[in-house]
């Protein structure tokens, strides 16, 4: 895992830009893991600025969300659809119908959506890079802890805490899904980079657990360290619980310079 602390939220969005920036640059057909939620709006803010300076397009570029929630019209303004469209997908020059979100309605088999989702992705080349934040409770999409460490996209129940961290975003007596169908462990594994953002003192412990704790199914998010290509931003206060700050600077820093003698993103 990359380890890189960033003075600001402002700064770490910046920098994932140039990460996703570099993806599309250097890939003909790029293919973009996305997630929803707080943490990633500052980074879609800056690539619609890319955009809007012409430094970017999104033309050729296929996009599978993380998750979505179970039995959502597309045009509710709580859907993930929704958030998309509203901070990335209306402000660029995406096509619409190179957007997926792993949907399910009522009567639909979830087991089937689920593998259909797992189908499309493969059949786009599997995903260049998949962007991810965490939860408080060390989730990643809506792998929550618990959940198998090889799986596949599925329907999965929201815990309490999730629930409870994600209220703030529904008015009072709005109807709140607890299910939702997300990307499993293993599909975001499968994901050629990782790159996981996180901001804030309530994703301190979440951090730490990930970064420093055993692999362990009771935080998902942790098995990042099982991942060949995983870079972890985190602004101070996500980073406030880990103690080897200096050592993950001087790293950088090498890798900089290595990256710099060997062309950024070689892999890509
Ligand atoms: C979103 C997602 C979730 C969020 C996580 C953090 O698509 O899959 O795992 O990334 O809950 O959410 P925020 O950024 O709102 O703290």
């Amino acid at each position: 895992m990359q380890i890189i602390i960033h003075e600001s939220p402002e700064k770490l969005a910046q920098s994932a830009a140039q990460w996703v920036q570099a993806l599309l640059i250097k890939k003909t057909k790029p293919v973009l893991g996305l997630a929803t939620g707080s943490t990633p709006i500052k980074l879609y803010k800056v690539l619609v600025e890319k955009h809007q300076r012409g430094e970017l397009s999104f033309a050729d570029v296929k996009t599978f969300n993380l998750d979505e929630y179970f039995d959502i019209d597309a045009k509710n303004p709580q859907s993930y659809r929704s958030f998309m469209k509203q901070h990335l997908f209306d402000h660029v020059d995406i096509n619409p119908s190179n957007t997926f979100l792993p949907t399910c309605k009522k009567g639909q088999d979830p087991r089937e959506q689920g593998l259909a989702y797992e189908k499309e992705i493969k059949e786009a080349g599997g995903i260049d890079l998949q962007i991810l934040g965490i939860g408080g409770n060390g989730h990643i999409g809506f792998n929550e802890p618990s959940s198998s460490l090889r799986s596949r996209t599925r329907i999965k129940t929201l815990t309490q805490q999730t629930l409870k961290d994600n209220s703030r975003l529904f008015t009072p007596g709005e109807y709140q899904p607890t299910l939702a169908m997300t990307m499993g462990i293993a599909t975001i594994l499968d994901a050629k980079y990782v790159m996981l953002m996180a901001t804030g003192k309530q994703k301190a412990t979440a951090v730490k657990q990930m970064i420093t704790g055993g692999v362990s199914a009771n935080c998902p998010a942790s098995v990042l360290q099982m991942h060949e290509n995983a870079v972890i931003f985190l602004d101070k206060e996500a980073a406030s619980e880990l103690d080897d700050h200096e050592y993950y600077e001087w790293a950088n820093e090498q890798n900089n310079k290595l990256n710099e003698s060997l062309g950024f993103f070689h892999n890509f």
